[in-house]
């Protein structure tokens, strides 16, 4: 069964997100049960192999959105909005968030950072009856100016940062909160101080839910291994093998076999010849 908004909200249990950018994504999340999906932007570095995510575009998520929502059409469905798509104002927010919505089926939108202007937007889209979830601690979007891909709220004013923006997140309507990269005991005491639900990466065991990138989950490439991920599968090794095994069989004219080849009566052939 689909969850709600308020369902989510007083899950007691923890809550289970993953990413998912197209139709098997979706059919794999939602087969395997998880609570919420999320079409993160980090489609441009995991899919469209961009080296942030800076570059991805409305039409991009639509796009995969809508993909992920055939294979998925029971879960939750959480779809980014990409960068500068909320950041023009609130009407251009609005239509962003709207699209998203009546395009892809989504139940919600998720948007990075606590600025007033981004609080703005996050109360006249809630208020309008758009599900909005907030993001806070790394921010990909934004990252060149955080000072790269790094851990933030270690020192005391980046904490506060972290903790004054979830609030105001919670306070602006946000009905739950993303804590990217950031200390357990940070988010421990963030996910204390809100009534909405945290939902960590790399953000210690104590939020309310935990989110992790499908690509990074089923390691889905080989070599390096993130800080903030667990590998649950070696399918990027497995394809690979698979592939090179498929290649081995067709130079040695081991595949096809008769077992995938369709047969003709003798008499047909003989008149061919
Ligand atoms: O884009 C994404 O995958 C995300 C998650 C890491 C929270 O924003
Ligand atoms: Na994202």
């Amino acid at each position: 069964m689909k969850r709600s908004v308020p369902d989510l909200l007083h899950a007691p249990e923890p809550l289970v997100m993953v990413t998912a950018y197209d139709y098997p994504g979706g059919r794999h999340a939602q087969g395997a049960g998880v609570d919420l999906i999320l079409v993160g932007d980090s489609l441009g570095n995991v899919v469209l192999g961009y080296d942030s995510t800076a570059p991805v575009t409305l039409g991009d998520m639509i796009h995969h959105a809508r993909a992920v929502r055939r294979g998925a059409p029971e879960t939750f469905m959480v779809v980014d909005l990409p960068f500068g798509t909320y950041h023009t104002g609130v009407t251009d927010a609005m239509r962003a968030a709207v699209r998203v919505i009546q395009e892809t089926g989504a139940d919600a939108v998720k948007m990075e950072g606590a600025t007033p202007e981004v609080l703005e937007v996050v109360s006249v889209l809630t208020r309008n009856g758009v599900p909005v979830m907030g993001h806070v601690g790394l921010m990909p979007q934004t990252a060149t100016a955080q000072g790269g891909l790094k851990v933030q709220g270690k020192d005391e004013e980046s904490a506060r940062r972290t903790l004054d923006g979830a609030a105001s997140l919670e306070a602006a309507g946000a009905f739950a909160v993303v804590l990217e990269a950031v200390p357990a005991r940070l988010a421990r005491l963030v996910t204390e101080r809100l009534h909405v639900p945290t939902i960590g990466i790399g953000a210690g065991v104590h939020c309310r839910g935990q989110v992790l990138v499908y690509h990074d989950l089923l390691g889905v490439y080989e070599g390096e291994e993130k800080k903030i991920s667990k590998r649950y599968a070696e399918l990027g090794r497995e394809a690979r093998e698979a592939i090179a095994t498929y290649a081995a069989e067709v130079r040695a004219r081991q595949f096809p076999t008769r077992e995938q080849s369709f047969v003709m009566k003798d008499e047909v052939l003989g008149k061919l010849y």
